[in-house]
């Protein structure tokens, strides 16, 4: 049974301007993984609006030009800054490449947003299921790598796409991936339950980072709702499920409202560590809150991702 441990004014259909709460981010530092759809288009824009100067991080950089260039068309005067640079989070080296690039200031929000759902079986470059080394992974050595900017923000926030299908991953399952089979060549894979268990690994990673973290910075993961994006397109009759989702499910206006929640809301300081849905915070799967998965899933996760920590 889940349980709303927390509440705030806002709620399901409140939207990302909304979830702001009037808040200015001038002169921010913000980086946006998967900014050239859905939810990362939405997110980027209102925190561009609330002032921040925001990095796209995109894998096809032609798309991510193109999001810029009407976002900044759109956005009034003295809205913060946009620029694009690549970043593939099925590739480690991408990753890290992307990092070094990235600069050197303080960084002040880091939104871990791309995400992959349900594709037919494939690895990544390393090897790796591409949905665990995707959503998972590559947002582990991204965020690890840029610790140290964040740590020179006097108040930075992480935030980490979740998804309430957290709670169909299996935590063995996660940790088996991790330590022994990581392409699935000696398990039957399964979709959407190895989406279940890239999302389970977000809620674990938020968990485990903010014990790591010093007090000025807060991690937060985040279940955004149901909402009709490009995310689905591995989906059986995607087309059909965007159109009539249209009609009943969160816009993506109000998708990217916990996200932009979780970097802005001042009530949220004393809650790190937390995952949050609907602009509240929520009681994850309880096997999310097990301190020995967390840490076993942090350690075979720094394990995978070692050889490109080191300078
Ligand atoms: N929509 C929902 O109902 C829902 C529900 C729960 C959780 N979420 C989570 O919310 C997040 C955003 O999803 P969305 O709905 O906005 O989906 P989306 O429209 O498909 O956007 C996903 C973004 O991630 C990017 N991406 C995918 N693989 C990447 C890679 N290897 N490297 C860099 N970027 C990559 C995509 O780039 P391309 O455009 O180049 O493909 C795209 O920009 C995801 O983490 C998702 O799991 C969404």
């Amino acid at each position: 049974m889940r349980t709303l441990i927390f509440m705030s004014k806002l709620g399901k259909r409140s939207t990302a301007e909304e979830a702001l709460q009037g808040q200015s981010l001038k002169g921010k530092t913000a980086i946006v993984t998967g900014a050239s759809s859905g939810l990362g288009i939405e997110t980027t824009r209102v925190l561009a609006l609330a002032g921040a100067n925001v990095t796209l991080a995109v894998r096809n950089v032609e798309a991510g030009e193109k999001v810029k260039a009407q976002l900044a068309a759109a956005l009034p005067a003295g809205s913060g800054q946009l620029d694009v640079k690549a970043l593939d989070l099925s590739d480690l080296s991408s990753v890290r490449t992307f990092a070094a690039a990235s600069g050197d200031g303080p960084l002040d929000l880091l939104i871990n947003n791309a995400g992959i759902m349900a594709p037919p079986l494939g690895v990544t470059a390393q090897g790796w299921e591409s949905q665990l080394g995707t959503n998972h992974l590559g947002h582990f050595l991204l965020t690890l790598l840029l610790e140290k900017r964040l740590k020179q923000s006097p108040a930075a926030r992480v935030v980490t796409l979740s998804s309430d299908l957290h709670r169909r991953g299996k935590g063995a399952s996660v940790l088996t991936t991790l330590e022994t089979d990581r392409g699935f060549t000696q398990r039957k894979y399964a979709g959407f339950a190895q989406y279940g268990d890239s999302k389970l690994a977000n809620v674990l990673f938020v968990k485990g980072l903010a014990k790591r973290l010093p007090a000025n910075v807060k991690a937060f993961s985040v279940h955004p709702g149901v909402i009709p994006t490009n995310l689905s397109r591995s989906m059986f009759g995607a087309a059909v499920f965007r159109a009539v989702g249209r009609l009943f499910m969160k816009s993506v206006e109000q998708g990217a409202a916990t996200t932009v929640y979780a970097a802005s809301a001042p009530e949220l300081e004393g809650q790190s560590g937390a995952y949050l849905s609907d602009c509240h915070v929520e009681t994850p799967l309880h096997e999310a809150l097990d301190e020995t998965l967390v840490e076993r899933a942090w350690a075979l996760s720094q394990k995978a991702v070692e050889p490109y920590l080191r300078s």
